[in-house]
């Protein structure tokens, strides 16, 4: 399942530009009308203005006009893929534009894990969708 997410995750990883961490993340946000827009972490020497991949797949979205999400797949790793669980501050974005069954797809080369937002942002402060 979400063979080919994870895939275009994995592509999108080999854009990261993670000179400081070098921690390279991608990220892969598949819509509901099928279409696939992907993520990579981008840092700053200022590291407070890093951008996470994930953020980055659904900024590129939702600047597309995109607004129903179903799935994203996170990869990660410094020379070799480990899971990566999203940040908090992605946790949020996600909960600002994605239903309660998201489903967020962890993989490295051997395993896959598949958790719901609501697991990984249970109580979440959603004052729009209730
Ligand atoms: N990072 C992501 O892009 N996504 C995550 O889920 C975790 C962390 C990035 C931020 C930073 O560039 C690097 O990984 C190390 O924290």
């Amino acid at each position: 399942m979400y063979t080919e997410l994870i895939n275009k995750a994995k592509k999108a990883r080999e854009n990261a530009y993670a000179p400081y961490s070098e921690f390279k993340v991608g990220a892969a946000l598949l819509c509901k009308d099928g279409k696939i827009y992907t993520g990579c972490n981008i840092e700053n020497i200022s590291y407070g203005a890093t951008n996470c991949a994930e953020r980055t797949a659904i900024f590129k979205a939702v600047s597309e006009g995109e607004y129903e999400f179903e799935a994203m797949a996170i990869v990660g790793g410094k020379d070799k893929l480990e899971l990566t669980s999203p940040c908090g501050m992605c946790r949020q974005v996600m909960s600002e534009f994605c239903d309660s069954d998201f489903k967020i797809i962890l993989a490295d080369d051997v395993n896959q894990k598949e958790y719901l937002l609501e697991e990984l942002l249970p109580l979440s402060f959603d004052n729009i969708k209730n």
